[in-house]
């Protein structure tokens, strides 16, 4: 293994080594203590050639609530993914990597004002909605948006509902909404769903199309020439998962009810490009024995509690997501007793437990645990609570990925740190934004000196 020379935190693969090899080698050359990300950006490229070869008709704009590092956005900018945005900050993040804001869809659809007035500013048009106060917003600040609606599906399982939020009712809200966009002269190019994250009941999205295509016939009645179906997320992401399944279904369903149409069909994965591409490795800082009777046999037994440096409020995967997450020990434990065994976050919260029940060998305070499958709804809600850094990010590829991309990315600090607030960028808000209130300006080079200024409100 070659480490480069960016600062050693990209480590460019050979074929004897791998995500772990490299872990076991931060531990073991860097006085490392505290955890720490490793993103494989190969398995990232590896989900897009997934993606294109078993959904070829349907274009993935990535949700980048899901995970908004650089190095991810980077690598999917360079294999022409394009993206679904939620708020003004993650608008700028994309447009801060020279992408087209045709290849945006802004797909919150309860929005701030501001940031519609900044979708306008920028040229992102294409918005989501499910209500009509929406419709009444836009046609005050973005009168020439390309509205989608977003109607209600959900899937019998997924790991994360959204149904209960977003989503008009197909039958009974999707068509007054439509009516009263056609009075306001709003035009509304397509239909969107999203049948819950982590779905794990693929017919839904058969359900979704059908009903899809039933507001695109009631449309046309009104006028409108619907031209875009958005599929959502909902996708699978982890090792051991596969979405063949639900391409299978949405092919079969695309078939079915789109042949006859001109349609762009696009989707917005999030969890299917990253999850598997992050492993976080966590330090053992702690140990607690306390003897309990074994549920199973009933007799005495010591239940071991690990104390880890990394926890539930910073992958907030488990709070937020409902992830349920597997710890691995990172050394070999030959011969070990394993022991019933908890795991535990660094914060002084109770409700900072990471596994409740797991069978460990004995482990010792220095040792590592590794968690596969970390990349979706991590570090993006990662909180510094208590004190605790948010781990940093190490960055691998293999050679070949490294030779293509290392004159694209100019590595800096934000490829390998996760910063607590979205990054507003400098360039779109002074170009866009006019600031409604008195501002006080500081003159760079002279910190003294402070204006205070007077803007007028629109
Ligand atoms: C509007 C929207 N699109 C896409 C996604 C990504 O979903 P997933 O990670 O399941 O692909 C989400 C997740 O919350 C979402 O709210």
């Amino acid at each position: 293994m070659r480490i480069s020379n960016e600062e050693d935190r990209v480590h460019i693969l050979d074929d004897k080594s791998n995500v772990l090899s490299v872990i076991r080698n931060i531990v073991a050359n860097n006085n490392q203590e505290e955890a720490f990300y490793v993103c494989d950006v190969g398995d990232i490229v590896r989900k897009h050639k997934i993606w294109s070869a078993k959904l070829p008709r349907v274009q993935p704009h990535y949700a980048v609530k899901c995970n908004d590092g650089l190095i991810v956005l980077e690598t999917l900018n360079s294999l022409g993914v394009s993206f679904d945005c939620a708020s003004k900050g993650e608008i700028n993040k994309v447009l801060d990597l020279g992408v087209d804001p045709n290849r945006i869809i802004y797909a919150n659809p309860a929005k701030q004002a501001s940031h519609i007035r900044h979708a306008e500013a920028t040229g992102v048009s294409k918005m989501t909605f499910d209500n009509e106060t929406e419709l009444f917003k836009v046609k005050k600040l973005f009168p020439d948006a390309r509205m989608v609606i977003r109607i209600r599906c959900d899937a019998e399982e997924a790991q994360c509902q959204l149904g209960n939020k977003f989503g008009c009712d197909p039958d009974t809200e999707a068509p007054e909404l439509l009516r009263i966009a056609k009075s306001l002269g709003i035009d509304v190019i397509g239909v969107s769903f999203h049948v819950g994250s982590g779905c794990r009941e693929p017919p839904v999205f058969r359900r979704a199309i059908s009903a899809s295509r039933k507001i695109f016939d009631f449309a046309e009645t009104l006028g409108y020439q619907f031209s875009l179906l958005d599929l959502g997320g909902g996708f699978p992401g982890d090792k051991e998962t596969s979405i063949d399944e639900i391409a299978d279904v949405i092919n079969v369903a695309l078939d079915d009810f789109f042949s006859d149409l001109e349609v762009q069909v696009i989707a917005e994965p999030g969890r299917f490009y990253v999850s598997s591409a992050y492993t976080l490795a966590c330090n053992i800082h702690s140990i607690r024995n306390v003897t309990q009777i074994d549920e199973e046999t009933g007799e005495l037994a010591i239940h071991r509690m690990y104390y880890i440096n990394d926890g539930v409020l910073r992958f907030n995967c488990i709070l937020y997501d409902h992830q349920v997450v597997n710890p691995v020990p990172l050394k070999e434990h030959p011969g070990s007793k394993y022991y019933r065994s908890s795991v535990w976050g660094p914060t002084c919260d109770g409700l900072d437990q990471v596994v409740e029940q797991v069978m460990l060998p004995e482990m010792k305070v220095g040792d590592w645990m590794v968690f596969e499958n970390m990349g979706a709804y991590t570090l993006p809600v990662a909180s510094p609570f208590n004190g605790f850094p948010i781990p940093k990010v190490q960055i691998v590829m293999d050679e070949s990925i490294w030779t293509l991309m290392k004159d694209i990315i100019q590595f800096q600090n934000s490829h390998f740190e996760m910063l607590a607030l979205p990054p507003t960028s400098e360039k779109h808000e002074k170009c866009y934004e006019l600031p409604s209130f008195p501002i006080r300006i500081e003159i760079p080079g002279n910190p003294l000196e402070t204006h205070i200024l007077d803007y007028a409100m629109e």
